[in-house]
């Protein structure tokens, strides 16, 4: 029953969301080359797209994209607003100079920097007051998948989230990123089926506490996407689209994958 509901409402609700992550790469003749390229490559392109450079090319970016279809992103936020917070950005800042979306969670900042669930809350939270859209990333790593822990794992990287905001107005406009951190700049993606297993059950997870915000929001699949997997994983009735961090660094690349996202979408409607 859950599941005819949830498939019903599918493209009638969701546009699904390209997001590339440049991550630590980049210098201000490369931003400014990519965001070119990028640009001749997505003319006419019909589908939701942002890039994630480091912050300080943001600015240079969002001058670069001014007038484009691209949207901009940041990788990371502090939680704080202002203050003695030495080396941070806020989300307030983020939104200044033009930012859309914020990534948090991601699995390089859960490992090198520490990150814990409940900060990561509160990073969505601070996102969300700002008015911004956050993407959090979720996903088990090699040795929770071996120890057959990914749902468990997933679940409790979603409630820290879901038990503290109201869901149905605060995951309205957010996205979820599934990347499973053993397919993160591998080479190895998650199978087509593999993904949509676990974003199904994101989806129904999520449908606990809101039928309207689980048919609502985007779930992006993220652990080395390329121009060859992407359309058989965006065929997939519950993935919206892909966080990309390595193919995301070429524009013929990140193009082909956003045309691939983008041609489900026509062919679903
Ligand atoms: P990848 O990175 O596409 O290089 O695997 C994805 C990510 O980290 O978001």
């Amino acid at each position: 029953m859950l599941d005819i509901f949830i498939i019903n409402w599918r493209n009638k609700m969701r546009q699904p969301l390209v997001v590339g992550n440049w991550k630590l790469n980049g210098n201000h003749q490369m931003v400014n080359q990519l965001i070119l390229e990028l640009r001749q490559e997505l003319i006419g392109v019909d589908c939701n797209v942002a890039i994630a450079p480091p912050t300080v090319y943001l600015d240079q970016a969002a001058d670069n994209l001014s007038g484009s279809c691209i949207a901009l992103g940041a990788q990371d936020v502090d939680i704080n607003k202002t203050g003695a917070f030495t080396g941070e950005t806020s989300a307030h800042m983020l939104k200044d100079i033009g930012v859309k979306y914020i990534i948090i969670g991601h699995s390089e900042r859960r490992t090198f920097h520490k990150e814990s669930d409940s900060l990561i809350a509160e990073k969505f939270i601070a996102v969300k007051e700002a008015g911004l859209i956050p993407i959090m990333c979720i996903g088990e790593t090699e040795a929770e998948k071996n120890a057959g822990d990914t749902q468990v794992v997933c679940k409790r990287q979603l409630d820290v989230v879901l038990k503290n905001v109201d869901v149905s107005c605060m995951l309205e406009s957010a996205v979820i990123a599934y990347e499973p951190v053993w397919a993160i700049g591998t080479g190895t993606s998650a199978t087509p089926n593999q993904a949509q297993f676990m974003h199904k059950f994101i989806r129904e997870h999520i449908a606990q506490y809101s039928y309207e915000a689980a048919n609502k929001v985007i779930i992006q699949y993220g652990g080395s996407v390329n121009s060859a997997n992407a359309t058989k994983l965006f065929a997939q009735p519950d993935i919206d689209g892909a966080l990309v961090g390595g193919a995301s660094l070429q524009a013929k690349n990140f193009a082909m994958i956003v045309k691939a996202a983008s041609k489900n979408n026509m062919t679903s409607l």
